[in-house]
């Protein structure tokens, strides 16, 4: 296996392997493991791969997720299908942790590029573990203990009926996590908030809040802050797909956001996401 760094923050290309064959192989996967936890994503070229084989690899992992609103492919359930059309669907580009709205995000994701424009529809990932490193001290002091709401219904419902994004809603009711996360396996800190983060649940103490302006707007300025830190290049990686490129993330310690540059051109990705544990 060779390994070429993309950034100095983030992101490595992997060349040298078939996933195929780590679908089948305990070593290779765990090989590839190593390497996730230190760059963060991966990147993989040219993986004339099956769906089987992508499901396969990605549940060496943990198990797969579907997804209660973009669908799954029937014979492979946990790959779910991403798949924009000639129709224009504008709420993909934003920054995100995949599932933060659930009580179990994902841990990570294999995500696999079936068809492609020629060219835009890159993916940017965002090292979040660099961001919560550079926040000015005065801000990881404000910050510590905070606990931030996160729902699906105000993102993915957004554009639906109204009754149907309030059943989403009822389904999915909103969730708990703390901003500031650490990594179960690295120990590392992460700023832990993204575009399914609607408010703070604990902010409006006697030390924060002295009037009601310091609540609103004042959380809400410190979480517009937050989540706009993952938009800094300095911690960004962006990729350029080809049809069968595959990205592996771990979804604990960063972001993505898809570049939505290339309508009315087809993009078809696939991807596998894999359940991950309660954030601490
Ligand atoms: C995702 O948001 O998980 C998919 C990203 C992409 O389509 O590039």
């Amino acid at each position: 296996m060779q390994v070429r760094k993309m950034t100095c923050t983030i992101g490595a290309e992997i060349f040298g392997v078939s996933l195929g064959d780590a679908s089948r192989d305990a070593g290779l996967a765990e090989a590839i493991k190593e390497q996730l936890l230190e760059h963060k994503v991966l990147f993989f070229h040219d993986q004339n791969i099956t769906r089987a084989e992508h499901a396969a690899f990605a549940r060496y992992f943990g198990d797969l997720e579907d997804h209660p609103v973009a669908g799954s492919d029937p014979d492979h359930p946990g790959l779910v299908q991403i798949y924009r059309n000639d129709k224009r669907e504008n709420y993909e580009n934003n920054y995100h942790t995949d599932g933060q709205w659930r009580e179990t995000p994902a841990m990570g994701a294999v995500l696999r590029c079936i068809e492609c424009p020629p060219v835009g529809g890159d993916t940017i990932w965002v090292n979040m573990v660099e961001a919560y490193k550079n926040l000015p001290q005065e801000i990881k002091d404000k910050i510590d203990g905070l606990k931030v709401k996160c729902s699906i219904e105000h993102s993915f419902g957004a554009v639906m009926p109204e009754e149907k994004r309030r059943e989403l809603g009822r389904n999915n009711p909103m969730v708990e996590h703390p901003v500031v996360r650490t990594h179960p396996e690295t120990g590392e800190k992460i700023l832990y908030v993204s575009s399914f983060s609607t408010h703070f649940a604990n902010y409006h103490t006697p030390e924060n809040v002295r009037f009601g302006l310091d609540k609103t707007p004042g959380a809400s300025m410190l979480l517009n802050y937050l989540i706009s830190q993952a938009s800094i290049p300095e911690y960004q990686v962006r990729f350029r797909w080809k049809p069968n490129s595959v990205a592996m993330w771990d979804n604990r310690c960063t972001q993505h956001y898809a570049v939505q540059d290339y309508w009315p051109a087809p993009r078809k990705m696939e991807r596998a996401a894999i359940v991950g544990d309660r954030p601490f």
